[in-house]
């Protein structure tokens, strides 16, 4: 399929540029530049701050946590996050050169890399005791791998539809229920944490399948919650929102998209990967150990407004 990954964005897919396959859900060669390094863009309305939220230390001290996505982008600054609050991470994508960046920055032996497609869900049982094969028992999940298709309701292809929906909404569930599975042979239960997007919540145009995976995404984590909460597993859903990664790359290429993205952020800034690793990291700590089935928007106030 000819998936092409940004984020939702408002002022329709006509006309968008086609992007790399590297970038639309192919594996990119592992000597090709990282879509994570900064590219060439079109100056927008919105020049992302310098500010970068401190990190959150020793909160997940012993712990281990599969992080998906991360790669690259917001998967990467989570898989980070985490493994500088104190965890031991693996870190799932299926580009190996990619997630051997990721590790590097990470301090020494923190960060495993398991290369996996996760468009095969049903392969999450092997997945997860590839994971406890390399870095012990998982503790928790976070899920931000995900993918884009642009294109009108009436026009959208049905492979890219499947696509989306296997990716970014099928794949975090069974990993999530294969996650489960494992805690609960040991006689434990974790935290796991889904990523969803302001299309959880609002619709916007052109994304389709994007919108029905990530509203889904809320679906699956309230229904966990619930049904798990007994157990003492708890699921919760990260929404961001719109932040500069090879999937929004188009969108900020398009002044007049990005004029309108710009608009709407009450902060006055955009968002940039490491603003998620606060919200990721206090939900799989014990900081948040009665919190669970909740969205936590990390939008710069966009849906406040
Ligand atoms: N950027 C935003 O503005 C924004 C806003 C709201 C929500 N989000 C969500 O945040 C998450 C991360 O997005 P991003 O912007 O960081 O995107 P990105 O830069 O394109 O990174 C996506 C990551 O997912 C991995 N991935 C894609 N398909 C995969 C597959 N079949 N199997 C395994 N890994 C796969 C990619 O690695 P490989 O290609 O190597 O597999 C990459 O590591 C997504 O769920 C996205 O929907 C992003």
């Amino acid at each position: 399929m000819t998936a092409v990954p940004h984020d939702p964005g408002p002022q329709g897919g006509r006309g968008t540029p086609a992007v790399p396959a590297a970038m639309a859900g192919a594996p990119a060669s592992p000597a090709s530049p990282s879509p994570a390094s900064p590219s060439p863009v079109t100056p927008s309305p919105v020049t992302p701050s310098p500010v970068t939220p401190a990190p959150v230390t020793g909160a997940l001290a012993g712990r281990t946590v599969l992080v998906t996505g991360a790669g690259r982008g917001l998967g990467r600054a989570m898989a980070l996050g985490v493994a500088g609050a104190g965890a031991t991470v693996v870190a799932v994508a299926r580009t190996a050169g990619e997630l051997a960046e990721t590790a590097a920055l990470a301090d020494p032996g923190r960060v495993h890399v398991l290369p996996w497609d996760l468009a095969a869900p049903d392969t999450a049982d092997d997945l997860v005791a590839g994971a406890q094969r390399l870095a012990g028992p998982l503790h928790g999940v976070v899920h931000a791998a995900g993918i884009q298709h642009r294109a009108p309701a009436a026009d959208f292809p049905a492979d890219a539809w499947q696509r989306i929906l296997t990716v970014n909404l099928s794949a975090p569930f069974f990993l999530s229920t294969a996650v489960h599975r494992a805690q609960a042979a040991r006689g434990e239960s974790g935290s796991h944490v889904f990523i969803g997007s302001l299309a959880s919540s609002i619709g916007l145009r052109d994304v389709a399948a994007y919108a029905a995976s990530k509203a889904g995404v809320l679906g699956v984590v309230r229904a966990l919650a619930v049904e798990w909460a007994a157990s003492g597993a708890r699921v919760n859903c990260v929404a961001p929102g719109y932040i500069r990664t090879a999937l929004t790359e188009d969108l900020f290429a398009d002044a007049e998209r990005a004029a309108w993205v710009a608009g709407r952020i009450p902060m006055g800034r955009l968002g940039e990967p490491a603003d998620l690793a606060g919200a990721v990291v206090f939900l799989l700590a014990e900081a948040s150990a009665y919190i669970t089935g909740q969205l936590i928007n990390v939008d710069g106030g966009w849906l406040a407004g």
